[in-house]
């Protein structure tokens, strides 16, 4: 007999994000934490910690809720599909998941892209992005006919012609437009409004330009129009007021310039919950139906056929399938105006989830060794770093009698956890194990500090 985990809010049967444990989550008798049927002590026992653990099956319905929700939601249309963003989480293991799902994948650097051809993956199922590629990143998207690349500026869209003549080859082009719809939790991952780095304005005339250049170009094919606009968002109309922008300046493209643009690209961001006090995100099928409505409604308007349309999430695939198990170790409590406050100490920190330091993102936690014995108080969960701001979970209540040794769970951390991590305090990276089953394997491995020390010149002795 087992329980589900307290403070579950069950995943929706269609796959949306509301949960904040992965769906396998569970209490065995002995009162540990399970995933995917492995023991969190069992974890801590084989693997060590701090340890990223993913839920293979979660991570795999969740990108299932995805394909299907396009495939519904459009099947009217010209179609849709779903790129999974690796920049979230990426290694050979989730390239293979996504793809046997039936997703694309959506990488921005050569060892993303590299990682996902090194599985199989063939180039015309991953897309590339960027707002400065290398120019060996554009040679090997060339070389690979990835399915397109995602041009951010005038300045790319000239390297790469130029590149893709050298080649004799032609290269498939999206255009990364700015709507100035301007959304998301937080500034810094807002991206579509017009003081920022990313693409091509359409109120400048950018946006136009780069459609003329594109078209102008011996060597570029105009596969679509490309839009995101920020991170974790939930409201559906920012997508479809977005969404109204890019069709605009389709529609005035193919009227007036007389071209076809058979792709929109509506980019990720779609919500999770991260605590269970957030609000609940849509439903991945109502952000899905709300960018067909848009499009449908578009059709109808302009009498322009709807193009073919991608979305690309990554967080909300990734992170409700990850959790990160820590080891407590020191202790403290600081008296407060109001009460106590418990610092409870743990062996990671910024350096394998930097999102409290940079975005004062909040988590929650639980005891994952045992059931707690005692009543709950107040207490922040704190890493090892020389960093005040080295915040794992900025208030929650665990059990007063939590002590050093015992292990403690934080959810939600599948995406932007291990591919943000940092050697901050030359702490090595952990590893993700997979969970599936009964089942725990390494999908990549953890650093080791003689890894870090080979790095130095001096102090590996070369
Ligand atoms: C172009 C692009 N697509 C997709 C994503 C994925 O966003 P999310 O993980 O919030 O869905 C990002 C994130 O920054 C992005 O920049």
């Amino acid at each position: 007999m087992s329980t589900r985990l307290e403070n579950l809010a069950a995943p929706e049967p269609d796959g949306s994000a509301a949960g904040i444990w992965p769906t396998t989550a569970q209490r065995l008798p002995s009162g540990e934490l399970a995933i995917g049927g492995v023991s969190t002590a069992r974890l801590a026992r084989e693997f060590g910690t701090p340890l990223y653990v993913v839920d293979e099956e979660d991570m795999r319905r969740r990108a299932r809720a995805w394909k299907e929700a396009m495939d519904q939601a459009f099947a009217d249309l010209a179609g849709g599909n779903a790129f999974y963003a690796g920049k979230a989480f990426l290694c050979g293991a989730v390239a293979r998941w996504m793809a046997d799902e039936g997703l694309f994948i959506d990488t921005c650097s050569e060892a993303e892209l590299r990682t996902a051809l090194a599985v199989g993956i063939p180039g015309e199922r991953i897309g590339l992005h960027g707002n400065n590629k290398s120019r060996a990143e554009i040679e090997l998207a060339l070389d690979a006919a990835v399915a397109h690349l995602v041009v951010d500026s005038l300045a790319e869209l000239a390297q790469v012609e130029a590149i893709a003549a050298e080649r004799g080859t032609t290269a498939k082009v999206m255009l990364r437009v700015t709507t100035g719809v301007h959304a998301g939790g937080h500034e810094y991952i807002a991206t579509a409004h017009e003081d920022q780095k990313f693409g091509l304005s359409i109120a400048s005339g950018a946006a136009r330009r780069a459609i003329e250049e594109t078209l102008a170009a011996d060597h570029l094919r105009l596969i679509g129009l490309h839009s995101h606009i920020g991170s974790q968002i939930l409201s559906r109309e920012a997508f479809t007021t977005a969404a109204r922008a890019v069709l605009a300046l389709r529609a005035t493209a193919v009227r007036e310039l007389g071209c076809a643009i058979p792709e929109i690209d509506f980019g990720g961001g779609y919500a999770v919950r991260y605590t269970v006090l957030d609000d609940v995100p849509p439903a991945v099928f109502d952000y899905a139906e709300a960018l067909a409505a848009t499009v449908r409604a578009d059709a109808a308007a302009t009498g322009i056929p709807a193009p073919l349309v991608s979305v690309e999430p990554g967080r909300s695939i990734a992170a409700p399938a990850g959790i990160t198990l820590y080891t407590v170790g020191t202790i403290k409590s600081v008296a407060l105006e109001n009460g106590t406050r418990r610092y409870v100490s743990v062996d990671g920190g910024m350096s394998d989830n930097i999102r409290p330091a940079l975005y004062g993102a909040d988590y929650t936690a639980t005891l994952a060794s045992r059931v707690p014995a005692a009543d709950g108080v107040r207490t922040r969960v704190v890493g090892k770093h020389c960093e005040s701001g080295d915040i794992v979970v900025h208030d929650v209540s665990l059990s007063a009698d939590l002590g050093p040794g015992d292990l403690v769970a934080v959810p939600v951390t599948g995406a932007y956890g291990r591919s943000m991590a940092s050697n901050y305090n030359l702490l090595p990276r952990p590893g993700v194990v997979a969970v599936r089953d009964g089942e725990a394997r390494w999908v990549l491995r953890p650093e080791s500090i003689s890894d870090l020390l080979e790095l130095d010149v001096e102090a590996s002795g070369a």
